[in-house]
């Protein structure tokens, strides 16, 4: 077979905070796929970038008082540090915010536009007066309009969750600056990706997605295919648009556009053929890895630009689902949101490789890092299996026979058994089923120890004539876990080039054809990896706890309402009458799983037990309420909730997460008591 040409990218991670263990997921997914196509000897580059642009970006380097530019430059090299140790090789690693990518959107956006596929028209949105710029529906915060649910933001309600547009918030203000927003025009651009529609119909049924990718995206071009707005106006980080002064191309029409930049970038360096790559008639191969969240993003807009402006269109897109921890979504006060630095400065990256490895598919399921099946996958498999083939039989081959290898292969049909499977294998890895190629892999290293057992080297070495069958049986052991080794490789860098250091070998190609070693010599055997330990797992998750103290301000994605709560308009006394405000006795507390922020709370008001729903779960767990005397509103309207009807409302304080107080009465009080 010829060698195939391979271009891979993974999703840009913004470069507005650290890379965590759920992004993870993808680099490695990819990672592991390329050193495999690698491995095969196939041509395959691996790039990606920051992907710097946007409002947040911009609003957290004003936070932080520096420059975007100073905020993407320090993010970026935290980003490439955290790859590199988890062993994720990208060839190239650029930066949205280069000249490759001003060019290349340019020049996409400039075709688009000759081919009549952009328009403008006037838009309203609302604008923050003190901050001076268009708020985006996620930078404006009010109480829902359906179920009054306080500081929801604009575009759908977390409490109810209804959606509805920003201008029908209660009380909305900017989440920035706390102003009230006020209604501006502006003139926007849009790319009419409707002009696609039999382009992406065709495309997206071709072969180029997974089965249930492409389902969905029949319910999209079903659906009817909107505009899409790709400008921005000033103050914005990004490129402005080239016929257009103080508008700037939206983050997401440059950030793909990022993967050819990179790409570029990397041809300049090393004097490749970008065309080949990128033109219309490419013979080359291209794949994206990315997180099924933004599907639309890569195989409706993308395809279409690509189209409209002359390029070829990928090879594929692969999604992969999402990470939980646990069981559960990560989550900062449960301690599961766990950066990749605080994972290094605990445990061994290629431990998570592995894990992540025996648990992908090519499907978009989500997986779940439990840490008892991690530690006990982990220990088992590779301490317990794999590097104990070598760690059985190195001993006896340095203590007896100087570190060489027997001239025979005294077991060539169990060796041929380990290469014959290599095109399976292959196969698995190719189609990104690398949990059942673990499986595979790990059935061998079964095999080898059970031959071990079988033939059991530490009775021989103590028998009088049995020095060759010693030196036979492991240096078998040694061959097949050298084989082992290679098929680990793309999952296992580091470990295996240990390996391979142990065994003086040179770096492994994949294993067709391969012959076992015979009268060689190898190295002295070290430990190739240690077992988990479950105090680490526990260190991890205390300081993922402390990150959250330490960096709650800092590293969240807007400033928190608290700091910009308006004071709320007077009322007059004859208002405050009409409030029937009563002592309540919880009586029981229960959480509701569909809802993040609610607990179901059955409040005894004197005369009656009432149902009330509270947004109170970040601070409170169900049991640390049930008993106590609370403040509850008793003549609220009952409001039809998701979850059932809510009939009155436990009066709070504070801004939110775990500061919220539910008000409680001095001694003496009792419930149905009236509050004056
Ligand atoms: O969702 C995200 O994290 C984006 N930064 C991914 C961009 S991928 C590509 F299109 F640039
Ligand atoms: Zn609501």
């Amino acid at each position: 077979m010829s060698t195939r040409k391979i271009l891979v990218t993974s999703a840009l991670p913004y470069a507005n905070g650290p890379i965590h263990i759920g992004h993870l997921v993808e680099y490695i997914q990819t990672d592991i796929w390329v050193r495999f196509q690698k491995q095969r000897g196939n041509l395959c580059y691996y790039v990606c970038a920051d992907d710097t642009h946007g409002t947040p970006i911009m609003l957290k380097a004003d936070r932080e008082g520096i420059s975007p530019e100073e905020l993407i430059a320090q993010v970026g090299k935290e980003h490439l540090a955290d790859f590199g140790e988890f062993g994720v090789a990208f060839d190239n690693y650029h930066s949205t915010h280069s000249e490759e990518n001003k060019v290349f959107s340019s020049l996409i956006y400039e075709r688009l536009r000759d081919a009549g596929h952009i328009n403008s028209r006037t838009i309203t949105q609302g604008y923050d007066p003190v901050k001076k710029m268009f708020l985006a529906d996620r930078f404006i915060k009010g109480d829902c309009p359906k179920c009054g649910a306080l500081e929801q933001y604009g575009d759908g309600c977390e409490v109810c969750g209804s959606t509805y547009s920003p201008t029908e918030l209660k009380n909305a203000v900017s989440a920035i600056s706390g102003a009230k927003p006020v209604p501006k025009d502006s003139v926007h651009y849009f790319f009419n990706l409707e002009n696609f529609k039999d382009m992406l119909r065709d495309w997206t049924n071709a072969g180029h997605l997974q089965p249930e990718v492409t389902n969905k995206l029949a319910e999209w071009l079903d659906g009817g295919l909107q505009q899409w707005d790709i400008s921005r106006d000033a103050p914005y980080f990004g490129f402005e648009i080239p016929d257009a002064p103080g508008k700037y191309f939206y983050v997401w029409l440059d950030a793909p556009i990022g993967y050819m930049a990179s790409f570029k970038n990397l041809c300049d360096k090393q004097g490749l053929d970008f065309d080949e790559f990128w033109r219309k008639d490419s013979n080359t191969e291209l794949y994206h890895f990315i997180g099924k969240d933004i599907i639309y993003f890569h195989a409706l807009f993308w395809p279409a630009m690509l189209t409209g402006a002359q390029f070829r269109t990928p090879s594929a897109i692969f999604a992969h689902g999402f990470l939980t921890v646990n069981g559960e979504k990560m989550s900062k006060s449960r301690g599961t949101f766990i950066t990749a630095r605080t994972y290094l400065d605990h445990l061994n990256p290629e431990y998570l490789r592995y894990y992540f490895a025996a648990k992908l598919s090519a499907g978009v399921d989500d997986i779940d890092l439990n840490f008892d099946d991690f530690s006990q996958r982990v220990n088992s498999d590779l301490v317990g299996k794999v590097v104990n083939i070598a760690s059985r039989c190195s001993g006896f081959i340095s203590k007896r026979f100087a570190n060489r290898l027997s001239e025979n292969c005294s077991e060539p049909a169990l060796f041929a058994d380990f290469i014959n499977v290599n095109e399976s294998i292959a196969e698995l890895y190719e189609t990104r089923e690398f949990a059942k190629a673990m499986r595979e892999i790990m059935a061998l290293a079964d095999k080898a120890n059970q031959y071990i057992d079988e033939k059991k080297p530490w009775l021989l070495a103590k028998e009088e004539g049995k020095d060759q069958e010693l030196h036979d049986v492991c240096s078998m052991g040694l061959n097949l876990f050298r084989v082992l080794t290679a098929y680990l490789k793309p999952v296992l860098p580091a470990l295996v080039k240990e390996a391979e250091q142990f065994l003086a070998i040179e770096s492994q190609n994949w294993v067709a054809g391969l012959q076992p070693l015979k009268g060689h010599a190898i190295n002295e055997f070290k430990p190739l990896m240690t077992r988990v330990e479950a105090d680490k797992i526990a260190a991890i998750i205390d300081a993922s706890k402390e990150n959250l103290e330490k960096t709650s301000d800092k590293s969240k994605p807007e400033p928190k309402a608290k700091q910009f709560e308006p004071i709320a308009d007077t009322i007059q006394i004859d208002d405050f009458a009409k409030l029937d405000l009563r002592i309540a006795k919880i009586i029981k507390a229960e959480s509701v799983p569909e809802a993040d922020k609610l607990l179901k709370l059955t409040v005894d008001i004197g005369d009656e037990c009432r149902t009330v729903f509270a947004g109170i779960k970040s601070a409170y767990k169900p049991e640390e309420l049930e008993g106590r005397l609370t403040l509850v509103l008793a003549n609220l309207a009952p409001r039809k909730m998701r979850f059932g009807n809510s009939e009155g409302m436990v009066l709070v304080a504070g801004p939110g997460g775990k500061d919220i107080f539910v008000l409680s009465p001095d001694e003496g009080a009792v419930a149905g008591m009236r509050v004056k």
